[in-house]
């Protein structure tokens, strides 16, 4: 047997929380990691018809939702999580549901249906031309 038992248990308690501490950095942090910012210019989304009336649609690998309203009306925005800036990666309906702590934002309006976050998702241009969706940039506050 090799160590002192204080050392054995300081070895065991450091491997407990290793992933626990890998699963946190896993979940928020940045560098090679999805991509985590609104789209920086006009995006093409895809066809029109892929968002029926009175649905909405998640774009992960753009970071966009798109809801429509009626047959000619869209919104969009970003799904960059206002909280801690997440990329928001589950829709249930309307819902987005932020999965790094739980925030909740209408996907119709972009308000805040269940904190932390506090501030509505940024709105994006979004309009249709030749039957794509074109979505983006953020207006500059
Ligand atoms: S980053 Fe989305 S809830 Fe914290």
């Amino acid at each position: 047997m090799s160590g002192t038992p204080h050392a054995r248990r300081t070895v065991l308690r450091a491997a407990a929380l290793a992933p626990a501490v890998g699963l946190g950095l896993t979940a928020c942090s940045s560098g090679n990691g999805p991509n985590r910012s609104a789209p920086t210019a006009p995006v093409d989304l895809g066809k029109s018809d892929d968002v029926k009336v009175g649905a909405s649609k998640l774009y992960t690998d753009q970071n966009v939702v798109v809801s429509r309203i009626s047959e000619d009306e869209y919104k969009a925005y970003s799904t960059i999580c206002t909280h801690e800036r997440c990329p928001i990666r589950h829709l249930e309906g309307h819902k987005l549901v932020c999965q790094c702590h739980g925030s909740e934002f209408d996907a119709t309006n972009g308000k805040v249906l269940h904190e932390p976050a506090v501030r509505p998702l940024a709105e994006l241009p979004v309009k249709v031309a030749n039957g794509k969706i074109i979505a983006g940039p953020a207006k500059k506050a």
